[in-house]
């Protein structure tokens, strides 16, 4: 018997893996991943060593994080209930990838992770596992143990040889999760949704009251819809994000505050610093105002908070989501140029985009050029668009 645990390193799976250990009495196979969420990974590896765990993955996920998963998304320009970008729930299916991928090549029969039974992340990832290994055993300790307070958590961990951290005995005050798109915090100090998180919680930016009094420029360019590059300069997905994250934190971007609906049923109240993100965001919709279609643009844009819904929801590995997300893979194929941006105290703000695939032509939009737009064309454009309009006030309509 041998299961695979998500494992991060931290008081909680720590617990967890002993808990599995001594009530499976099975061998726990420990994976560890760098999604960027800027913690040394070596301590997590040095821990598991010493908890007996029996094999010991640790790895870096920084690349295929950003480039197979966050950058997909962001051709979508996903938002969940118009603000989220999605940034924990889009992590949550590699995890589950490799989670199994690790379970095929151990030989092991479960997996198992350290979310509770009251959130979204447990969906993400089981319904991750399912998709992935129909017949997998899944085991959440969180919706089976009886360690349902910090007292008793810090007493399972002393009885149980599990190295407490300093400062780890007093419960956290908020819960984070980290990795190359974001940082989450949710829970105790923000519970009360009408309090304002503390200005000492962000981690990730500046507060746009401390930014530069000068704006920051900044050109990304794309390449069929996906970011390639900073002020000409080429970077790997992971790097370019990473730069992006320096350049939006520096000036004061990306926080967010709000009341979310959880998959689950509950409301919750998340904040959120995503700096990187929130300027990619608006520089591919900038990217996409110049080279797609009026028609392949609202199209995508209607079916946005369906395919950001299946994100949140855990549905990456579905039917509907593959076939959302082809139709929006096909609609990038123009979306190459690049994008101007100024930067400036929490604001991105766009200031020009130029493209060799641009739609846009002067000719047509300047009043001038009669040539290629003949005016008295729109009378009967009007004049047919108006006809059902017109047999409505017939009618009475709207008197
Ligand atoms: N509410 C956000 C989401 O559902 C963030 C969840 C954070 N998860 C965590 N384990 N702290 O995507
Ligand atoms: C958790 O409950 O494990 C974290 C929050 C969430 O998954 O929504």
């Amino acid at each position: 018997k041998k299961v695979v645990l998500a494992y991060s390193g931290g008081l909680d799976t720590s617990i967890i893996l002993r808990w599995l250990q001594e009530n499976y009495g099975c061998e726990v196979v420990t994976f560890t991943a760098d999604l960027g969420q800027g913690e040394e990974l070596e301590p997590a590896r040095a821990k598991a060593e010493m908890m007996g765990a029996s094999e010991i993955f640790v790895e870096d996920l920084r690349e295929e994080f950003v480039r197979d998963y966050v950058f997909p998304m962001f051709r979508a320009n996903a938002l969940y209930e118009g603000v989220y970008l999605l940034g924990t729930s889009i992590a949550r299916p590699l995890i589950a990838k490799r989670q199994i991928e690790i379970a095929r090549q151990v030989g092991a029969d479960a997996v198992a992770h350290g979310a509770t039974g009251k959130g979204n992340d447990q969906v993400r990832f089981e319904l991750g596992y399912y998709a992935l290994e129909p017949g997998i055993k899944v085991v959440a300790p969180w919706r089976e143990w009886d360690l349902n307070s910090r007292t008793k958590l810090i007493d399972y961990a002393e009885k149980h040889q599990i190295p407490i951290a300093k400062g780890k005995r007093g419960e956290a005050p908020y819960s984070t999760d980290a990795n190359l798109l974001h940082i989450s915090y949710e829970g105790r100090a923000l519970e009360d949704p009408w309090v304002e998180p503390d200005e000492e919680m962000f981690t990730r930016s500046v507060s746009p009251a401390a930014a530069p009094d000068e704006p920051t420029y900044v050109e990304i360019s794309f390449e069929r819809g996906d970011a390639v590059a900073i002020d000409g300069e080429a970077l790997t997905p992971a790097a370019l994000l990473t730069r992006l994250n320096d350049l939006g934190g520096a000036n004061g971007i990306g926080r967010l505050d709000l009341v979310e609906n959880r998959f689950v049923g509950m409301k919750s109240r998340g904040v959120y610093e995503t700096p990187g993100g929130t300027i990619l965001l608006v520089a591919h919709r900038a990217m996409e105002s110049l080279t797609l279609d009026r028609g392949a643009s609202h199209l995508k844009d209607e079916l946005m908070p369906r395919y950001a819904e299946l994100i949140y929801n855990g549905f990456w590995f579905s039917p509907e989501r593959e076939m959302l997300q082809a139709l929006i893979d096909r609609s990038q194929e123009n979306v190459t140029g690049t994008v101007r941006l100024k930067l400036f105290k929490g604001n991105v703000i766009v200031v020009g985009r130029k493209s060799p695939k641009s739609l846009y032509d002067e000719a047509f939009a300047t009043f001038e050029a009669d040539q290629v737009y003949d005016q008295r064309d729109a009378q009967g454009f009007i004049k047919l668009n108006a006809l059902r309009l017109r047999l409505g006030a017939r009618r009475g309509d709207r008197r």
